[in-house]
Order: structure tokens, then sequence, then C-alpha cells
């Protein structure tokens, strides 16, 4: 099953529209029953307005109806880690959960959310 997500999110690579910056990321997630949803990096214009491969596809998953998501995966061409917003998003909205790191052509590393973003914000500050 990790092959399968970390083939898609190589795929989605070539989904990428990075006129901007030309680095494409691609992104899949897997939901607790399986399912597998993709994402890609969409640039604009006005640079921060951007979303990140990552967010895509979660957030592809949570509009489809799949709000519990058990692991990602993320393809770059070199093995670009996460960035600092998107580490953010998969603590609050997948917490603790394995995200396998890629370069163009296939798996390089596992890593954990809680790793890359320790002692993080999140809603149990809220209530
Ligand atoms: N990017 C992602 O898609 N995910 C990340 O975690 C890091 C950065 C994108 C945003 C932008 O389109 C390009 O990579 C260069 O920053």
């Amino acid at each position: 099953m990790k092959k399968k997500l970390t083939d898609m999110a190589i795929a989605m690579r070539e989904k990428s529209h990075s006129p901007y910056s030309k680095y494409k990321v691609g992104a899949a997630v897997q939901t607790e029953n399986g399912l597998i949803f993709g994402g890609c990096n969409i640039e604009s214009s006005s640079y921060g307005l951007t979303c990140c491969a990552e967010r895509v596809a979660i957030y592809n998953a949570i509009s489809a109806g799949y709000k519990k998501i058990t692991s990602l995966a993320v393809a770059t061409e070199n093995g670009g880690m996460p960035c600092g917003a998107c580490r953010q998003v998969v603590w609050d909205l997948c917490r603790n959960i394995p995200i396998y790191i890629c370069n163009k052509t296939g798996y390089m590393k596992t890593v954990y959310s809680i790793e890359i973003l320790p002692d993080a914000f999140d809603n149990t500050f809220l209530k």
C-alpha cells in the first residue's frame, strides 16, 4: 500500500501547475478505508496564494467526505520536505501520521508529523 501511495505522489507531479517556480510537487493521502487521493502544487501570479501539493491532497480527501487520513506521500524532484504551513495543516487534520518522502524516481524516507512539527500549536489550546 505504501508503494501505491508513493507511486501516486510521483505521478501527481505531472499535474503540477508551477509556471513560476517550475518546482513540481505531487502528493497523495490514504484514508482509513484504503482510498487514495492525490494533489499537486498550484501556483498563483500572486505568489503567496499558491497552494502546496500536500494541502491540495488533504483537502481533496476531506472534500470528498473522507476525514480520517492515515498516511501521506510527497514527491519532489530532489526529496524536498513539507513546508512549515503544510506541517501545521497535517498536524491539525491528520495528527501523527507517517509521511513518505520521495524524489522523482521513488521512495526515500519516512518521517512522522510529530517529529517535523514538535510542540505544535493545535485545537487543544483553544478549549
Ligand atoms: N511546495 C509544495 O507543494 N509543498 C511543500 O511542502 C513545499 C513547497 C511548492 C510550493 C511552490 O509551488 C513550489 O513548491 C516552490 O516553493
